[in-house]
């Protein structure tokens, strides 16, 4: 699996853990840095990763920052991203499996390099269930964005 793989300085105590989880998997990762500590601005990293996922480069993308908020708030802002924040095993699986999660976001200031280990691997070893049920939800999802894109509903203030 190709994983797109990002974070800002908040998130960047847990890079080195999350890029070898991810290798640890067979997983080619596209790294979009930053691979610094220095404070930088998540919008741009989300960016990155969130355009690898919906243009098809990655099948994955995870992020990180401080909470993880922000980097799921921006992700989120491409049509096509299903980003969350995971911070226990249970959403980090079922948001894959009912509802086709593709980025996972991590806090680094919230978890810690073991939890997020297995997050990672929960995250990447997870498959979307395609059942009808979840298949009708996702449509239903993709129908909400389209009518907000399209100017039909939900006006920007
Ligand atoms: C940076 O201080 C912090 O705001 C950022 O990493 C992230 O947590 C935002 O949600």
């Amino acid at each position: 699996m190709i994983v797109a793989f990002a974070t800002d300085h908040g998130g960047f105590p847990l890079r080195a853990v999350v890029l070898q989880t991810c290798r640890d998997l067979s997983c080619q990762v596209l790294d979009f840095g930053t691979d610094r500590p220095e404070p930088c601005d998540y919008p741009e990293y989300a960016r990155k990763v969130a355009l690898a996922v919906v243009d098809g480069q990655a099948e994955r993308g995870i992020l990180l920052c401080g909470s993880g908020v922000g980097m799921c708030l921006a992700a989120n802002k491409v049509p096509g991203v299903r980003a969350c924040v995971c911070h226990d095993t249970y959403s980090a699986r079922q948001g894959v499996e009912h509802d086709h999660m593709n980025v996972l976001c991590l806090g680094a200031r919230v978890v810690g390099p073991g939890l997020a280990r297995i997050l990672v691997q929960t995250f990447l070893t997870a498959r979307f269930d395609e059942l009808p049920r979840h298949r009708r939800r996702l449509d239903q999802l993709a129908q909400l964005e389209k009518d907000v894109l399209a100017g039909r509903i939900g006006k920007a203030p």
